[in-house]
């Protein structure tokens, strides 16, 4: 069996390594050259891949910007970008640019399957019948077609892509039969729903869930601060429920390509059924006031240490969205450090993810420096491997956003 990948980010470049080592060889296809040469030099491109990893396989990935590679595979999984666009709506560009690039080469006897998060009805009503129009294929009859949603969590080594169970659902019973045996490759347990549609929301389902969740905490976080109370004290009480209970941290925001987005495709498409997703919307606005809630916590700490932000030296600690990995993409820090800089913060960061951060003309500082003289550090993630607390102890002024400090009261942090 050949296997081809569309789109070797955080969900492809996995997936191919995946099959690789099963021995499968992969015919890997994404737009951006300098990606595909640094895959073919064996160069890994993300941090759960290491490039040693990546090496041992050798050719048997191929990676190649050459769309038309693929009519040489048995199956194609598509893993491109599904962001929204500047008006908050799906923006299924990158996902129709695939699919009509791979109609083109599609052959009979092909499976595909659409690996990107988007709402219900995509594969049906957007990806097939762009290619059934390229190929002149009909869908079910000529080729297969099925829905699996990815569940990578970037920095995650508890569980793998073997241990996880899939989720896939076909467009018919054979489609999803087919995919079955292709995703058995390298996953140990596949549950199969009754359509695409059922996929497509289960995946919705999930990430919606984490993103009410944390939407609760973050809501009753700063009721808390306002009461006085600390709220991981709360939380670390609550969580002691042996059942009925599941924990969720507050902190300051959401961040990522999945949770800040994927919820508003359900939301655009629930519109098209006279409905409104309340919990969604709710969610989605608690979570992007959290960076403002926490701009205005550092005022007060600064305040009530007789300081203002303008002129403060401010040390952010931690700039990607989560920790142990150095994505970006729609972090909460990001939105905070403007704030900042907006009201004159001399700001500076340290991560050991991230060299650097363009739009605020910032690089990553070695920590001593960066703490030497501060007026105020702030953990906004707080990645493994750094002492928050020695940090805590030493500093004159510490707000700890995360929580990790305060199992040590005697370091005097602040928290959110
Ligand atoms: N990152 C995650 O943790 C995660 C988890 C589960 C699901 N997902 C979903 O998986 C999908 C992919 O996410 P990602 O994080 O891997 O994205 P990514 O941005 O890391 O990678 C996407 C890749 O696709 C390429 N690409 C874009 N348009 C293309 C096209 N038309 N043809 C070929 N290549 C193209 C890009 O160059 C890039 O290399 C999204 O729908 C996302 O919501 C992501």
């Amino acid at each position: 069996m050949i296997v081809g990948i569309i789109g070797l980010g955080y969900v492809g470049l996995p997936l191919a390594v995946a099959f690789a080592e099963e021995g499968r060889r992969v015919i890997a296809v994404d737009l951006d050259a300098e990606r595909v040469a640094a895959i073919n030099a064996g160069i890994s491109t993300i941090e759960d891949v290491p490039s040693s990893r990546l090496a041992a396989v050798g050719d048997t990935i191929v990676a190649t910007t050459d769309y038309g590679r693929l009519a040489e595979a048995d199956a194609v999984l598509i893993c491109v970008p599904t962001p929204l666009t500047p008006n908050r709506e799906p923006d299924l560009g990158p996902l129709l640019g695939a699919g009509r690039a791979l109609g083109e080469s599609l052959r009979a006897g092909q499976l595909v399957v659409l690996e990107s998060t988007t709402f219900p009805g995509t594969t049906r009503e957007h990806l097939v019948p762009l290619l059934e129009a390229a190929s002149g294929l009909v869908a079910a009859r000529d080729f297969h077609v099925a829905f699996s949603p990815e569940r990578v969590d970037p920095g995650r080594i508890d569980h793998t892509l073997r241990t996880t169970p899939k989720v896939l659902g076909g467009l018919t019973p054979a489609c999803a039969a087919r995919a079955r045996e292709v995703y058995e490759v390298v996953c140990d347990t596949i549950v199969e729903v009754a359509s695409p549609e059922a996929a497509e929301m289960s995946k919705l389902l999930e990430n919606i869930f984490r993103s009410v969740n944390i939407a609760l905490m973050n809501e009753l976080a700063i009721l808390a601060d306002r009461m006085g109370i600390d709220i991981w004290e709360v939380v670390d009480a609550a969580a002691t429920k042996p059942y009925g209970f599941m924990r969720f941290e507050p902190g300051p925001g959401m961040g990522g390509h999945c949770l800040p987005v994927d919820p508003f495709y359900l939301s655009w498409r629930a519109r098209q059924f006279d409905f409104q997703t309340e919990f969604i919307e709710l969610a989605g606005k608690i979570n992007q006031q959290m960076p403002y809630h926490c701009f205005e916590r550092i005022e007060r700490v600064l305040n009530d240490a007789g300081k203002p932000v303008k002129g403060s030296r401010i040390a952010i600690l931690g700039v990607s969205y989560k920790a142990g990995i150095g994505d970006v993409r729609e972090s909460p820090a990001l939105k905070l450090m403007q704030l900042l800089a907006q009201r004159g913060a001399d700001l500076g960061f340290h991560d050991p993810h991230v060299a650097e951060l363009a739009e605020l003309s910032l690089r990553s500082e070695p920590l001593e420096e960066l703490l030497d003289g501060t007026d105020l550090v702030v953990i906004v993630t707080a990645h493994p491997n750094i002492d928050h607390v020695a940090i805590a102890q030493r500093v004159p002024l510490l707000l700890d956003l995360r929580g990790v400090t305060r199992n040590s009261p005697a370091t005097a942090a602040l928290r959110l």
